[in-house]
């Protein structure tokens, strides 16, 4: 190789201060991936390897298709070019580097291709240029998402300068050796002669001076990589491969009682209370705030930041570690986790929305992190508002969060001949109500709807009436996992002792507690949420929306429904089959990427003492689709939109609705 061809200084051969300088570099990152693998280790077990061919199908779409960050269109292309670029360059700065330690020595036939020549040389052009609008983006366009660290910075220039030093020395020995100008290059053929009327040494000694740049860049910034938010580069690609596989609507299971028994954690309150993966995910922020960006709490102004939470932990993790490893953290306290660290205003402003979790790129878990430690918060320390307070003891004194007598749970379908389970045990559906459908004056409301349009399409369906109890999802939600467990299993039983097989609810709660976490206590039933039965019941022709209804409707997407279910169409299939009707999107804020009432993760039930109302956010947007409807299909958006509604004045002009509402107006002769 030429740039190592000569020895350094005349005595120093450059082979062996190449060798040096790498043994250096692979020991500085080894030592430091060494120390945060052991870091990682300190986290709980918890088994992440099952059903691979669905982990490299993420792979494949994430890592390699870079799918998330293109959602972005050009943050996502940018990094897209440099992601893609360094998987091509790559390859030439390993030979690079074993040409350098051993004279002769290429991957031959690979790096030969005129096809692998050409990607590199555009690949280097590209790269160069991403790093170039990277750069333009943070010092003039400055998204608010951003971090703004000299980190960020200092590697947009370690990687211009790997870029500008490889074209550089190639275009150098290309003209110094006088080779014929490569057609499978372009880059570095006009660089070849822009730089051919150089003398002949100095060419040489350029071309030296660039190589030896581009090898020590490539070592400088290995050794820099664990450092820095650019570890993301090593742990992204196992981020997302060990990602959650569990229904996405599925908490953790945490066994209560064995915890208790063996004196382990309720929750998390210690760093290494976390899982491993848990644990790997601080590792991998990369502080592009796209979760920070679409999060309620943050937009709302309140103190919560998806990503300031993974950054803090991965803080608190490398300063807390150490003295773990040792054992000897429990001497040396540092500060608390919960309360310090993450503060009690933080873990209860979110309102499990996901709407970080959809976006990250990198697969970060911040949900089942927020819920870990406000099981600590709840389980370990009773610390939280009166108003959670009496949320625990009117799910525990009487089944629903309003403490309303269990006696009256059935009183919503008095007169309405609907028969109960004990009455009719082989009923085909079950129709779950739900603590709102059953108690709130507004969504009996609903619940009637619901009902006269299941009796009209001819559904054999029956209720619990006084033996339903809350699912138990606002407990859960709020960290109390003995008392969800309690409740769940409660229902259970209800359920297998009536054989229930199909369950059908309107409440996109009941929903996802139904489906995707009674299994973890034994339940396994078919549950249909009422949008997608009324989508079914209008296709099939057993109901005949004909009665126009006027105006345009803006659809909300609960969330529990929309992402956690990617139960999206049917509800505007339903809203759609409706004559009259003009379905609107709420721009910008629909289908994935609607954003939360406000409602979620018990946060109905609470006051909202910091920042904005989100409910009224979540209407000013609503309302920018001028509609004259805004329909909804969720108990809790309803409170919580007609709630925004009547603050934001537009509640007389623009009513709140469940599209079964809408539907039976449609249907109903006699209304
Ligand atoms: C060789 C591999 C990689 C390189 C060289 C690389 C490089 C970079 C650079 C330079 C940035 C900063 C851009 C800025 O200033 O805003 C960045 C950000 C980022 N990287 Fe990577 N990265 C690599 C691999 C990955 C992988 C595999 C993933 C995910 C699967 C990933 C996800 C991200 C994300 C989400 C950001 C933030 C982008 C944004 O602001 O929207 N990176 N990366
Ligand atoms: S779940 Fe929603 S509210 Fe909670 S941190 Fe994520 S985006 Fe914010
Ligand atoms: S948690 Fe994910 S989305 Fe949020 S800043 Fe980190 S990488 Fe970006």
């Amino acid at each position: 190789m030429l740039a190592t061809r000569d020895p350094i200084l005349g005595f120093l051969p450059a082979n062996l201060v190449l060798l040096l300088a790498i043994v250096v570099a692979v020991g500085l990152f080894a030592r430091s991936a060494y120390h945060l693998y052991r870091l990682v280790r300190l986290g709980r077990p918890e088994q992440r390897t099952d059903h691979p061919a669905e982990r490299w199908d993420a792979f494949l779409r994430h890592v390699l298709g870079q799918g998330r960050l293109l959602r972005e269109p050009a943050a996502g292309l940018m990094h897209a070019l440099i992601f893609w670029g360094f998987l091509v360059i790559t390859v030439s700065t390993a030979e690079m580097l074993l040409g350098g330690l051993i004279p002769g020595l290429t991957f031959g036939p690979l790096t030969a291709n005129p096809v692998y020549v050409l990607l590199l040389d555009l690949f280097e052009v590209l790269v160069l240029a991403s790093v170039l609008f990277a750069f333009y983006r943070r010092l003039v366009v400055k998204p608010s998402r951003l971090s703004y660290t000299g980190d960020a910075l200092l590697i947009l220039g370690l990687i211009a300068t790997l870029m500008l030093t490889a074209l550089l020395a190639n275009g150098l020995r290309i003209a110094y050796a006088s080779e014929p100008l490569d057609p499978w290059a372009p880059a570095s053929a006009a660089l070849a002669g822009a730089l051919g009327d150089l003398p002949a040494p100095t060419q040489l000694a350029l071309h030296k001076l660039f190589w030896w740049a581009h090898v020590l860049t490539v070592l400088g910034f290995l050794a820099y990589l664990p450092h820095s938010k650019h570890l993301h580069i090593v742990t992204a690609p196992f981020n997302v491969w060990l990602r959650s596989l569990a229904p996405r609507g599925q908490l953790p299971y945490l066994d209560v009682e064995a915890a208790l028994e063996q004196d382990q954690p309720l929750g998390a309150s210690q760093i290494d209370h976390f899982t491993w993966k848990g644990l790997l995910d601080t590792y991998t922020c990369t502080e592009c705030g796209r979760c920070q960006a679409a999060c309620p709490a943050s937009i709302s102004g309140k103190p919560l930041s998806p990503k300031k939470l993974i950054l803090d932990l991965k803080e608190h993790l490398l300063e807390e570690g150490p003295a773990r490893l040792h054992g000897d953290g429990e001497a040396h306290p540092g500060k608390q986790m919960v309360g310090e660290v993450i503060t009690d205003e933080v873990l209860w402003d979110c309102t499990t929305c996901r709407a970080c979790m959809h976006e990250c790129p990198v697969f970060i878990e911040h949900v089942p992190k927020i819920v870990d430690m406000r099981r600590h918060l709840v389980m370990a320390e009773s610390r939280f508002e009166p108003e959670v307070q009496r949320l625990f003891d009117n799910l525990e004194a009487s089944g629903n969060p309003w403490r309303l007598p269990r006696m009256v749970r059935g009183d919503w379908a008095k007169g309405l001949g609907i028969p109960t389970m004990a009455e009719s045990p082989e009923i085909e559906y079950l129709y779950w109500v739900g603590c709102a459908g059953s108690h709130d004056e507004r969504n009996m409301k609903v619940a009637r709807a619901f009902a006269r349009l299941m009796q009209q399409a001819g559904v054999k369906f029956a209720i619990l009436a006084t033996e339903e109890t809350c699912t138990g999802d606002p407990a859960r939600r709020a960290g109390h996992e003995y008392l969800f467990q309690t409740l769940a299993q409660q229902n259970v039983e209800t359920l297998n002792r009536y054989g229930v097989k199909k369950v059908v609810t309107a409440c996109p709660h009941c929903f996802n507690s139904l489906k995707n976490e009674y299994p973890q206590l034994g339940g396994t039933y078919e549950v249909i949420h009422h949008s997608q039965f009324l989508r079914e019941l209008v296709e099939a022709g057993k109901l005949a929306p004909s009665k126009a209804l006027e105006g345009a409707v803006a659809y909300h997407d609960p969330c529990y429904l929309g992402r956690y279910n990617e139960v999206y169409d049917q509800p505007r299939g339903v809203l759609e089959g409706i004559p009259g009707l003009e379905l609107r999107e709420v721009p910008g804020c629909h289908r994935d990427r609607a954003m939360c009432c406000g409602g979620g993760g018990a946060r109905v039930f609470m006051e909202e003492q910091r920042g904005r109302r989100i409910n009224h956010l979540r209407i000013e947007q609503a309302m920018a689709a001028q509609p004259r409807t805004i329909a909804t299909a969720c108990p809790f958006c309803i409170i919580m939109l007609e709630d925004g509604a009547r603050a934001k004045g537009v509640y007389d002009d623009v009513p709140v609705a469940d599209i079964a509402e809408l539907l039976v107006r449609s249907c109903d002769k006699k209304s």
